[in-house]
């Protein structure tokens, strides 16, 4: 059974972040760049390299804050990992039986992926630990991870109505089940399939739409059979995962601002996006925006480590509005904060529907999108499950990002079709993701600067 903490402290509420991104109008974006490694892919390989036997290495790991609680967790339980050059990670499995259960609490910061995912995985190891994480972590909804994994016999507290903490606590092995996944999320399919790997029998996922896949195709490549049948995934208790080594490919999510930031650019672009991730469960975003009339080419198509790859070519040449077809919603979940700012700035209106779940993200992005697309002087509507958004030109303005690392980098894209300088607060959390990020966009002509606290401002 799920219990609620008696004592639980009541969630912390959001600690503003004070770093700030001071944008200019700005009219192209040029050059060759690579961005970051995959968030989903970098948490897999930890923790599946963690459970194997024998060393994995990894490349293009993200050295982002979600990606190295996940490290630390491991660390935590005595799996040797080491970190080389950049990108450059080697884990030393002992299998799963060697792991020690942690003396103190894990804290996960941001990430929901780490601690959706290691809930199941603990769940199943029967690890008992306290997971915690930041004030907008300790927001987010776990009944939909700890109702199925008490199914499956799973013993996990949690605070008022689900919230974090969680803690696990030792049970007896879980039992595997059928699951019908009430919403499209690949980490309630993950965490319930981590679970189901130490338990007895079968463990079946049903999906009401295509998410993400790569805990599928990863424990594929670490040894483990998963039946994948359309919208169902399963996979026998058991298995035990050999070591690997694999190379994560560019996050096509943090790709997606560069992707719209091109498209919007009003002198055109000639852009290009090195080494993105192509897994078609991802690529929601090039879609959505081709159909809004965006120039995007899909050039040098390879595969790497069981994911393809390929680079992005952008050209500018403007958008114009779209209903935007629900059923590419999920495969593009976490680009519609920057998909916001492309209808900001399409000629006509572009409706979102199918979208609800983007209000229980590290924000309520539909909320914060709306708040600050306003505050820039767009016309936007936002409804229970998207939005309705007119685009033009923006006036500039102040957007408030609300420590969400998605909103603001889509509100600094803002400045292409910006007629006045933009300030976006609260960025801090961008390093959750997308490390150098400011950086990394002034060297293709955004007109970006970041001023730290106590610090004065550097692009
Ligand atoms: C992720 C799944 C998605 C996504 C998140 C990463 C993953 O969340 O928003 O950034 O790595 O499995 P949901 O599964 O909750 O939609």
């Amino acid at each position: 059974m799920s219990t609620a903490i008696p004592n639980a402290a009541a969630a912390p509420s959001h600690v503003r972040g004070e770093r700030v991104f001071h944008l200019s109008p700005s009219r192209s974006l040029d050059g060759r760049i690579r961005v970051p490694g995959d968030k989903s892919m970098s948490h897999r390989s930890i923790m599946f390299g963690a459970i194997a036997s024998g060393v994995t290495e990894v490349a293009g790991f993200l050295e982002g804050e979600d990606s190295l609680h996940t490290l630390n967790a491991f660390r935590a339980m005595g799996v040797a990992i080491e970190r080389g050059g950049p990108g450059q990670v080697r884990i030393q499995g002992r299998g799963a039986a060697a792991l020690v259960p942690p003396t103190d609490d894990v804290y996960l910061g941001n990430s929901g992926t780490g601690m959706r995912l290691l809930t199941g995985l603990y769940a199943g190891l029967g690890v008992p630990v306290t997971l915690t994480g930041d004030a907008s972590l300790s927001g987010r909804p776990m009944a939909r991870i700890v109702d199925p994994l008490t199914r499956m016999g799973a013993r996990i507290d949690t605070a008022a109505a689900g919230r974090p903490p969680l803690s696990i606590r030792a049970a007896v092995p879980l039992r595997g089940i059928e699951y019908t996944c009430p919403m499209a999320s690949a980490q309630v399919k993950s965490a319930v399939l981590l679970a189901g790997l130490h338990a007895t029998g079968t463990t079946t996922v049903h999906e009401p739409a295509v998410t993400r896949d790569h805990t599928e195709r990863m424990l594929q490549g670490f040894g483990v059979e998963v039946r994948v049948d359309g919208l169902s995934a399963s996979l026998e208790g058991g298995q035990a995962l050999q070591a690997t080594s694999l190379r994560v490919p560019g996050d096509i999510s943090s790709a997606a601002f560069f992707l719209v930031g091109g498209c919007l650019s009003p002198d055109g672009a000639a852009l290009v996006i090195e080494g993105v991730g192509m897994n078609p469960t991802r690529t929601g975003v090039i879609d959505i925006l081709r159909l809004m009339g965006g120039r995007i080419e899909v050039r040098n198509e390879r595969a790497q480590g069981g994911e393809p790859v390929a680079d992005l070519h952008v050209c500018g040449g403007g958008l114009h509005g779209i209903e935007v077809p629900p059923e590419l919603v999920s495969l593009a979940i976490d680009e519609f904060p920057a998909l916001f700012v492309a209808a900001a700035g399409a000629a006509g209106r572009t409706v979102v529907t199918g979208a609800e779940e983007l209000r229980v993200k590290e924000t309520d992005r539909i909320e914060v999108m709306v708040q600050g697309l306003s505050a820039l002087g767009a016309t936007i509507t936002g409804t229970a499950d998207g939005a309705h958004i007119e685009g033009g030109r923006l006036a500039g303005g102040q957007a408030d990002a609300c420590g969400d690392h998605r909103t603001a980098m889509a509100f600094s894209m803002a400045a292409l079709i910006a007629d006045g300088p933009i300030s976006v607060l609260d960025v801090d959390n961008v390093a959750t993701s997308f490390p150098g990020y400011a950086a990394l966009a002034a060297g293709v002509g955004l007109d970006i600067r970041e001023s730290a606290p106590g610090a004065g401002a550097s692009a």
